[in-house]
């Protein structure tokens, strides 16, 4: 045991499914890949996804990177074009990271890809990540085990000293190989690009490729605002926050938090009648896209409290609102200057 709590363990046989258990009861479980430690949770479960982001203390619900133990896996949750099959054959097992469009069947968590139609899917090489995704028998969704703004952990200790107090394992495979993260390459559009540089170098995807568009994302034809780096799920219907009373027009569907909705509305989804942030989390892309539909004009939503998880909610709600207070350092959108 560490000081911090959480229980580090040789990844023999007994262990790994232990761990594999705890993954499929909904629980945490650190272990080794050759890239760094992962904080990996059942990808399938909205709430299993919500724990790690609780975990983690992430201000925003970036997406995350969902880990499989072949190819084979990894096409029952994503849409591989031939670009993608030969990467993939190339690369994988190992330190690549395809950004893909989700299938329609996919029974990956929404939440774990921020409400985006693409899903970002690995295969990792380590031994023991292999051994746990395939006792798990689930996709693990797993970001760095870091929390959220300090550097990705290459041992087990790093990850005790951490985040022991927030998860039940850490498996220790020894200091990760590589050391750095996967290099991220999106293939959802046209144009393939690098995300994010990491494990794999760029001349040798386009050793495989060919030239690849200048990355990371945004590119002069279409400027992002700074901490919009993503683009994220947003809902056709307008929504307005703070609500707290009845409808402010005919039509409209409410989005509630907590014991009290207020009555009137055409529809209610509660994200958590309890009150809690974490259940909230759980259930927001997929409740939002329930109300995101033609016969409800606009979405009111409750009022949700700014800790814990709250904090990454509330980003996304005043995302998708229209991002007027999304980021205090991001500009408003200005409307197109009239040329003369
Ligand atoms: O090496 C790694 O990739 C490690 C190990 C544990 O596998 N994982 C990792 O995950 O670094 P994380 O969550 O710390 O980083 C995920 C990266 C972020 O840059 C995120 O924005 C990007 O992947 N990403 C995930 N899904 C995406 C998507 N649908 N579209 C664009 N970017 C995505
Ligand atoms: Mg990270």
């Amino acid at each position: 045991m560490s000081a911090a709590g959480a229980k580090i363990a040789a990844p023999a046989p007994e262990t790994i499914a232990r761990a594999a258990e705890i993954v499929r009861s909904g629980g945490l479980v650190a272990f080794p890949t050759e890239t760094v430690y992962g904080l990996g949770a059942d990808a399938t479960s909205d709430k299993a996804v919500a724990a790690v982001f609780a975990a983690k203390a992430r201000p925003r619900f970036n997406p995350l990177i969902i880990h499989f133990p072949d190819l084979a896996a990894a096409a029952a949750a994503a849409v591989f074009d031939a670009r993608a099959l030969t990467l993939a054959r190339r690369f994988w097992p190992g330190p690549l990271t395809l950004v893909l469009p989700r299938r329609a069947d996919c029974p990956v968590s929404l939440l774990a890809c921020a409400g985006l139609e693409t899903i970002a899917v690995r295969v990792p090489a380590d031994d023991v990540a292999q051994a746990l995704l395939v006792a798990a028998k689930r996709p693990l969704a797993a970001p760095s085990a870091n929390p959220s703004g300090s550097v990705s952990p290459t041992t087990a200790a790093h990850v005790a000293e951490a985040l022991g107090g927030k998860i039940a394992l850490v498996l220790d495979g020894g200091p990760s190989r590589i050391g750095i993260e996967s290099t991220v390459v999106d293939l959802s559009g046209q144009e393939a690009r690098i995300l994010r540089p990491g494990g794999v170098a760029r001349a040798d995807i386009e050793a495989v490729l060919g030239p690849l568009a200048p990355g990371p994302a945004g590119d002069s034809a279409q400027p992002r605002s700074p901490g919009l780096a993503l683009q994220h799920y947003a809902p056709s219907r307008p929504l307005r926050l703070d609500a707290e009373s009845g409808p402010e027009r005919p039509a409209e569907a409410l989005l509630a938090f907590g014991a009290h909705p207020p009555p009137g509305y055409a529809a209610v989804r509660n994200l958590s009648p309890a009150g809690d942030v974490v259940e909230a989390a759980a259930n927001l892309f997929a409740m939002l896209r329930e109300l995101d539909r033609p016969e409800y004009a606009q979405i009111a939503v409750m009022p949700v409290p700014e800790s814990g998880l709250g904090e990454a909610i509330n980003d996304r709600l005043r995302r998708a609102a229209g991002g007027a207070k999304a980021d205090a350092a991001a500009p408003l959108r200005q409307p197109p200057r009239r040329a003369g």
